[in-house]
């Protein structure tokens, strides 16, 4: 049994990747030599790596496991309480750093909206917006980027219908999004950043309160029962969770299916492969690579020969455990008619995702109108020249994606 008080090796979160769709190779390494490893986070401390499927799950579940406190596995360590938002204000109603009860009644309080039921309503309003954007894509000519044209556009414009604010406040979240994500962002423009956000926040949540209507955001600023700050903090973890991971997500799915050969074709041949194939895509892209939320455990843990003791801190791969092979095997071969279902793209638990739903119908629609509008759709520049994100963001993929079409 491995303890806390072992010495033997530590490492770092390991993030260079060598090829741009597959995780860091170290990661494969580990989970096959020690799936459950000693990890040196930023600010010195040691905790725990899981990159093995079975133990991560197990962990995701575990209620032993709490998000408090707060340690990102990757970045400067100054940079943590902006980052993550760990400051009271800030962590207020952000339901990804809170745990229960807090978690418990907040998760509740726009749970409802995130249903199938609720989500399927939206199909209408989803492919509209597909075509519309690919309209306005084919009048542009080529080439285009895909990105700017269509993957960020889409779950953006989706995100303003869904809670209530005009199509044109789409910069407002996108850019202050793009800031907090972003490990290079220094602690001077991540504070401007939030303070301009939550300005934005409370404006539309008090218009909200005077004029209510159908949407996500009215409903919650009728809700009696959660607090200014709780309301604030809960509608900017939507605006910001809600819209860059799809837009990746997309972006980095139409790179795959055009860069692995026949797979762009296959799907073009037979679209009644596309919902296996965007949870296959989900699976292989694994675009939030690593938890957002380190967790820490409440009490002493054994597990996988591994002993966590109460307060060490847990990260989990998700992008490693997606690839385990004794999960899924042939784990980095993308095959669009695998079962990958219980893959952990979503995460798992109390925190799995809130969106996934509307993520998976967007992706979905998203991709169909692709194949039918543009079925030759083809990269304008050499895959290598495809520029993606800094491998250490906490959401990963293409940056850009220019494409041709005719
Ligand atoms: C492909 C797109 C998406 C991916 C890959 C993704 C991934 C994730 C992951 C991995 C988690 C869990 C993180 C953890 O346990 O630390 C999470 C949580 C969350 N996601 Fe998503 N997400 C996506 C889209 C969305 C959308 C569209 C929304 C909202 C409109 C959303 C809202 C949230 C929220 C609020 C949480 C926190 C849930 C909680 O803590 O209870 N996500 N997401």
């Amino acid at each position: 049994m491995v303890t806390g008080h072992e010495t033997g090796t530590t490492v770092v979160l390991p993030t260079v990747r060598i090829a741009p769709l597959d995780p860091p190779p170290e990661l494969g390494q580990l989970r096959e030599t020690r799936p459950v490893t000693r990890l040196q986070y930023p600010d010195g401390h040691r905790g725990w790596l899981v990159t093995n499927y079975q133990v991560a799950r197990a962990i995701l579940a575990d209620r032993r496991f709490a998000v408090h406190p707060i340690r990102p596995a990757v970045g400067n360590p100054a940079k943590a309480i902006e980052n993550t938002g760990s400051d009271a204000t800030a962590q207020a109603g952000n339901l990804l750093v809170s745990d229960p009860p807090v978690h418990t009644y907040l998760r509740r309080a726009v749970a409802g909206q995130f249903t199938i039921r609720r989500v399927a309503e939206r199909s209408e309003f989803v492919s509209e917006t597909v075509a519309t954007l690919l309209d306005q894509m084919l009048t542009g000519g080529e080439p285009a980027d895909l990105v700017e044209s269509f993957s960020l556009p889409l779950p953006s414009l989706v995100l303003c219908e869904l809670l209530g604010v005009p199509p044109s406040d789409r910069r407002r979240f996108e850019e202050p999004t793009d800031i907090r994500l972003n490990p290079n962002s220094t602690i001077e423009e991540l504070a401007a950043a939030r303070i301009n956000f939550l300005d934005y926040v409370r404006g539309v949540i008090e218009h909200k309160r005077a004029s209510p209507a159908d949407d996500v955001l009215s409903d919650l600023a009728r809700n009696e029962t959660l607090t200014g700050n709780e309301l604030a903090g809960m509608a900017m973890s939507l605006f910001i969770a809600g819209h860059e991971t799809t837009a990746i997500m997309l972006a980095s799915s139409v790179y795959a299916l055009l860069t692995t050969p026949g797979r762009w074709d296959a799907l073009r041949g037979d679209p009644s492969l596309v919902n296996s194939a965007v949870e296959e895509l989900l699976r292989f892209l694994t675009v939030v690579p690593t938890i957002f939320a380190t967790r820490t455990a409440t009490a002493d843990v054994d597990i996988a020969d591994v002993h966590i003791a109460a307060s060490e801190s847990v990260t989990i791969s998700l992008c490693a455990a997606n690839r385990d092979p004794d999960r899924f095997p042939d784990p980095d071969r993308l095959d669009l008619e695998r079962d990958a279902a219980g893959h952990l793209a979503f995460g798992q638990g109390i925190h799995t995702c809130i969106g996934q739903h509307l993520a998976r119908l967007e992706l979905q629609l998203g991709l169909r109108g692709l194949l039918e509008r543009l079925p030759n759709l083809r990269l304008a520049v050499p895959a290598a020249k495809v520029p993606m994100h800094a491998p250490e963001r906490n959401a990963y993929g293409v940056l850009r994606l220019p494409v041709e079409w005719s």
